[in-house]
C-alpha cells in the first residue's frame, strides 16, 4: 500500500497500489444522511477505504445539496469505491425507497437527523430522530439483515435500545444494532495529549457507559498514559470529555454539532467494522445490548470480527473515582435506555 495510512483505522486510507486497485475492494457500505454535515465527509473518509467496492449516498429529496451531486464530486477520488447517490421522499416510507441503496451492504452508518442548538439536550432530539432512525432502520432489516447499522443520530442512548429491540421483535440479532460513541474516545485521547504534552497515537482511553453528559464515562485509568495524570486534575478532564459535544454546539452558535471530528471518528468505526468483516478481529468501545453491567445496554470494548459484533469485554478495573462515577453514569443511562424500550414497545 503506497503513501500515509490513517494509525487509528484498521482499514487504511492509504491510495491503493495498482495491483491492489480492485481485488480487495469487496464491500458495500451505505450512509443514510449523507448529504448532511456528517454525511458528506464521512461518506468522503469511507469511499476512501481501499476495501470498499461501493457506497450509497442517502438523503431526503430537500438535502442542501442532492445525493447525487455528493456522488458525482466522491466518484472523482482516486480510490476503487464507486460512488451512488439515493434521494428519497421523506413522506414516502422509506422500507418502500431504501431496496436498492441497502441490498448487498456490509455497514451501514446512519447520521441522518436532527443535530442539537445550543441549550437543548440530546434526550429533546428523541422524537423526531426516532421516527427517522426506526424508517431507515426498518429498511436494513429487509434488505441487508446481516450488515452492521452504526447509529451516529442522537440521542444514542435512547434510540439504539429502539432499534435492537426492533431488531429482535422481527427476529433478528439485535447486535447488529451499535451505537457509536467513538467520538467520546477521539475526544479523551486528544485532550490527555494536550495535558500530557504526549502523541494522540500513543493514548487510546476506553469510554465506557453511553453518549449523553455523565453517561460518558472515560476510564482515564486504564490506558499508561492518562493514568500518570495526577488525580486531581481528573474530574476537569472527566467534565470536558462528558461535555465535548456541547463545546462544539456553542461555538457553532446554533448552525449545528460536531460534524467533521465526527465524521472521523464514523469513518475510524467504521473501517474497524470493515477490517473485523475482512477478518481481522479489530477492537472500538461502541454501545450495543450487552451483559457486562446489570443494565441491557451499554457501551464497552467490542471486538468486531467477521460477523460483526464477536465480543463485548468487560470493564475491567475501576479506580473509587471511576466506580462512584459508573454509578453515576449508570442512574441516568438507565432512563434513557427505558425511553427507547418504551418506544419499541408502541412504534415497533
Ligand atoms: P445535519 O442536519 O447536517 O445532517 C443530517 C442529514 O440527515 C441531513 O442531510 C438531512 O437531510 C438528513 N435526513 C433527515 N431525515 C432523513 C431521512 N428520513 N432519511 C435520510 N436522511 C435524512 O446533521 P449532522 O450534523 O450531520 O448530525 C446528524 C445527527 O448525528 C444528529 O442527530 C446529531 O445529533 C448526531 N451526532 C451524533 C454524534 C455521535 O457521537 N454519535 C456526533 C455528532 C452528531
Ligand atoms: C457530540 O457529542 O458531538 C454529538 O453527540 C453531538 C451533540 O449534540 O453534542
Amino acid at each position: 500500500v503506497l503513501g500515509r495510512t490513517f494509525h487509528r483505522a484498521a482499514g487504511s486510507f492509504a491510495r491503493p497500489a495498482a495491483a491492489a486497485f480492485s481485488s480487495s475492494a469487496q464491500f458495500k457500505v451505505c450512509i443514510n444522511g449523507g448529504a448532511g454535515g456528517i454525511g458528506q465527509p464521512l461518506t468522503m473518509l469511507m469511499a476512501m477505504n481501499e476495501t470498499v467496492k461501493e457506497v450509497s449516498v442517502q438523503d431526503v429529496t430537500m438535502a442542501a445539496v442532492p445525493p447525487s451531486g455528493v456522488a458525482a464530486d466522491l466518484g472523482h477520488l482516486e480510490f476503487p469505491s464507486k460512488v451512488v447517490g439515493y434521494a428519497t421522499d421523506p413522506s414516502v416510507p422509506a422500507v418502500e425507497q431504501l431496496e436498492a441503496c441497502l441490498t448487498g451492504c456490509n455497514l451501514v452508518l446512519i447520521p441522518a437527523g436532527m443535530p442539537r442548538k445550543p441549550g437543548m439536550t440530546r434526550d429533546d432530539l428523541f422524537n423526531v430522530n426516532a421516527g427517522i432512525a426506526k424508517g431507515v432502520v426498518e429498511a436494513c432489516a429487509k434488505f441487508c439483515p446481516d450488515a452492521v447499522v452504526g447509529l451516529i443520530v442522537n440521542p444514542v442512548n435512547s434510540i439504539v435500545p429502539a432499534m435492537a429491540e426492533l431488531y429482535k421483535k422481527k427476529g433478528l440479532d439485535p447486535l447488529k444494532i451499535v451505537g457509536v460513541t467513538t467520538l467520546d474516545i477521539v475526544r479523551a485521547n486528544k485532550f490527555v495529549a494536550e495535558i500530557t504534552g504526549k502523541s494522540p497515537k500513543d493514548i487510546e482511553v476506553p469510554v465506557i457507559g453511553g453518549h449523553a453528559g455523565v453517561t460518558i464515562m472515560p476510564v482515564f485509568s486504564q490506558d499508561p498514559i492518562s493514568a500518570t495524570i495526577s488525580a486531581d486534575k481528573i474530574p476537569a478532564l472527566d467534565k470536558r470529555t462528558q461535555d465535548g459535544g456541547t463545546e462544539v454546539v456553542e461555538a457553532k452558535a446554533g448552525k449545528g454539532s460536531a460534524t467533521l471530528s465526527m465524521a472521523y471518528s464514523g469513518a475510524r468505526f467504521g473501517n474497524k467494522v470493515l477490517a473485523g468483516l475482512a477478518g481481522t478481529p479489530t477492537d472500538e468501545c461502541a454501545y450495543v445490548a450487552s451483559s457486562v453491567t446489570e443494565l441491557p445496554y451499554f457501551s464497552s470494548k467490542v471486538t468486531f470480527g467477521k460477523t460483526g459484533v464477536e465480543k463485548i469485554h468487560d470493564i475491567g478495573t475501576l479506580n473509587s473515582y471511576e466506580q462512584g462515577r459508573l454509578k453515576e453514569a449508570m442512574d441516568q443511562l438507565k432512563t434513557e435506555i427505558d425511553k427507547g424500550l418504551d418506544y419499541a414497545k408502541s412504534n415497533c
